[in-house]
């Protein structure tokens, strides 16, 4: 997803606009741009393709006095990332901002004779389409209101109109949109970071609902243009939350401050004196919590990852439970069945996640339970699911989410623990967890003190590879598939992760000098396994770098041995690991560690 902001009120709305999209820049950022409306009723509108420091380029050479305007960064899903498809779009006296999918843009493009396309972007369809209803007689609140009955899709726009410079209409479908409140100024974002420093006082709009924002006052409606009250929250979040506090990249800072965002995910959770749990916020009864069968576990990505290890703990924890656990993107198109009895996690650090969100809305006509695993407050997955545990891990800024995964990891194992609790069962191993859990937080805080400089020197023997194979068994596989994304998404080398003992089942045909190769190895019970299958690949002359808690001997070119007292968690630990070998290979490689080429932070579209 991308960013939306927006001002009016007395400040010189261009430096808000430009400050909040950098805000706002880890979100989506292909192309930016903003539109201020002047004193003299004459807009303003500057766009530019890349980072938004190339806007602000533009923007300092073309200052403008103007105490109202719009601004977007952009992530590309109609039309390629360019200066012409940059929004905001323009049509008549009208400059619209858009995040999300306008599924109907064609045929409502198709009616549109009148206005002289120049973008190939879906968002200027409903900018005309607006324009198109925008009369002498109908206000922008009115024309905005009467076209979005006729679109079908995803939304978070902000308009504003060179006739009435006095309002932002703003409105949301399926794509958050926050208005700030302040005394004589009216904020709109996309995302809370864009308000730090600003105010503290938001409101959420919800699907279906529009607002007309003016300097002093915000009027929301429904679509059906009946008003509804404004129900005004405060934003949690500090400045030095969204600032690098002094690390080179915001990867770096997120992978390093795991202890401190663990100790607030644990925080008033865990008792390690009487071995319990307490996850308010669940709003399930005891008799609810023991009624529990089945566990659907859904996410993307690292939310997915997250949730395939949190299954194999689930499953230690509670006995009998069954568990799936489903990508959200394959899940919601999927004709799937949940048993009698199932509650469904939904797992997502910003909670904005449009194919987790799918999957919630579809999972809960069925009228079965949500609990949201959610870093982001007050998301739109957080205000759907019927209860869930905020793992309060912060803001994550870099596109690669790292502290977001320990966090729900905890999350789900303190969920687990919860739910063994009400059923009596499993006293031994819930206590073994509790203990872990609370040791977790030192042990990671050991990890990367210890050796963040002994993984920057592995790195760089690996950077300049194209081609890699992660491999890992039971809890270790969903580590090999995280550890396999983290790399790939900001080293831009082709890496899998895969189960240690499918390898002889065909990747092994992979391995040669093109390749390396990660094994992840604990010293449990499984080791031998473990060895074996690293055997198998240095016999194919592999290039293997080992990650592991053992002491046992290992053949590999480079070995991190962990030392850890920690075994059940230990893969939490590996993956630590694996989080700062990426971020050091990135590095080496040259590349934007924290906003890495074609991604965006927010998947809100499909
Ligand atoms: C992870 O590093 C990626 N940025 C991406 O896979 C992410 O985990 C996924 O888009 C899900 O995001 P969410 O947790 O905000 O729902
Ligand atoms: N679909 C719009 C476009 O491609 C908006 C994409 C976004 O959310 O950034 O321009």
């Amino acid at each position: 997803m991308c960013g939306i902001v927006g001002c009016i009120g007395n400040k010189q709305a261009q430096n808000y606009l430009i400050g909040g999209l950098h805000r706002l820049e880890y979100r989506g950022y292909d192309s930016a741009g903003i539109v201020t409306i002047g004193s003299d009723q004459k807009a303003t509108l500057l766009r530019a393709k890349g980072k938004v420091s190339e806007l602000e380029k533009l923007a300092d050479k073309n200052k403008s006095i103007s105490t109202i305007g719009i601004g977007h960064t952009r992530w590309a899903t109609h039309g390629e990332p360019s200066k012409t498809n940059a929004h905001p779009h323009k049509a008549g006296d009208i400059y619209l901002v858009h995040n999300g999918i306008i599924e109907n843009y064609k045929e409502l493009k198709s009616e549109l004779k009148k206005h002289k396309f120049i973008t190939q972007t879906d968002s200027e369809v409903l900018a005309a389409l607006i324009d198109s209803l925008y009369d002498a007689n109908t206000t922008l609140a009115d024309a905005v209101n009467q076209a979005l009955k006729l679109v079908v899709g995803t939304y978070g726009i902000a308009v504003v109109s060179v006739r009435e410079p006095d309002q932002i209409i703003v409105a949301r479908s399926g794509s958050p949109l926050i208005i700030g409140i302040d005394d004589d100024e009216t904020y709109i974002a996309s995302d809370a970071s864009a308000l730090i420093g600003y105010t503290n006082r938001a409101i959420y709009l919800n699907d279906g609902e529009m607002a007309i924002c003016r300097k002093n006052g915000v009027e929301l409606r429904d679509l059906a243009s009946q008003p509804i009250s404004a129900q005004v929250e405060t934003i949690e979040v500090d400045m030095q939350a969204i600032q690098k506090q002094g690390y080179n990249h915001f990867l770096l800072k997120e992978i390093c401050e795991q202890p401190t965002t663990l100790r607030s995910t644990l925080s008033g959770r865990i008792n390690t004196k009487d071995k319990s749990v307490l996850l308010s916020g669940l709003n399930l009864s005891s008799a609810e919590l023991r009624k529990i069968e089945h566990v659907t576990i859904i996410g993307c990505g690292t939310a997915y990852y997250a949730g395939l290890l949190g299954s194999y703990y689930l499953e230690q924890l509670v006995d009998g439970l069954t568990i799936d656990v489903v990508a959200a993107s394959e899940l919601r198109y999927r004709t799937f069945h949940l048993p009698k009895n199932t509650i469904a996690l939904v797992i997502s650090q910003s909670g904005e996640t449009a194919d987790t969100l799918a999957c919630l809305r579809e999972i809960k006509r069925r009228g079965v339970k949500t609990l949201g695993i959610i870093n982001a407050v007050g998301s739109t997955i957080a205000r759907e699911v019927d209860g869930g545990v905020y793992v309060h891990a912060g803001p994550e800024i870099s596109v690669a989410s790292t502290k977001a995964f320990t966090s729900q990891v905890a999350a789900i194992t303190m969920f687990g623990i919860q739910v063994a609790q009400a059923k009596g069962t499993g006293m031994q191993i819930m206590s073994k967890y509790i203990d872990e859990l609370a040791k977790l937080p030192d042990e990671i805080e050991k990890i990367v003190s210890k050796y963040k400089d002994k993984v920057a020197k592995v790195a760089k023997r690996y950077a300049q590879y194209e081609h890699a194979l992660y491999f890992g068994r039971d809890t270790l596989f969903p580590i090999a598939m995280e550890g396999a994304l983290k790399l790939k998404e900001i080293s831009y080398i082709q890496a899998e992760g895969y189960a240690a003992g499918e390898l002889k089942h065909g990747p092994i045909a992979l391995v040669d000098d093109a390749f390396f190769e990660v094994a992840l190895l604990i010293d449990n019970w499984l080791f031998d396994k473990s060895l074996s299958t690293l055997e198998e690949v240095n016999a194919r002359g592999g290039h293997i770098f080992a990650i592991t808690n053992s002491k046992k001997e290992i053949q590999a070119e480079e070995v991190i041995r962990i030392n850890t007292k920690l075994d059940i968690l230990a893969p939490i630990l590996i993956n630590v690991v694996q989080q700062l070998f990426a971020y050091y290979m990135a590095v080496a490689r040259g590349n934007d560690v924290d906003q890495p080429r074609n991604l965006a932070k927010s998947v809100t579209v499909e």
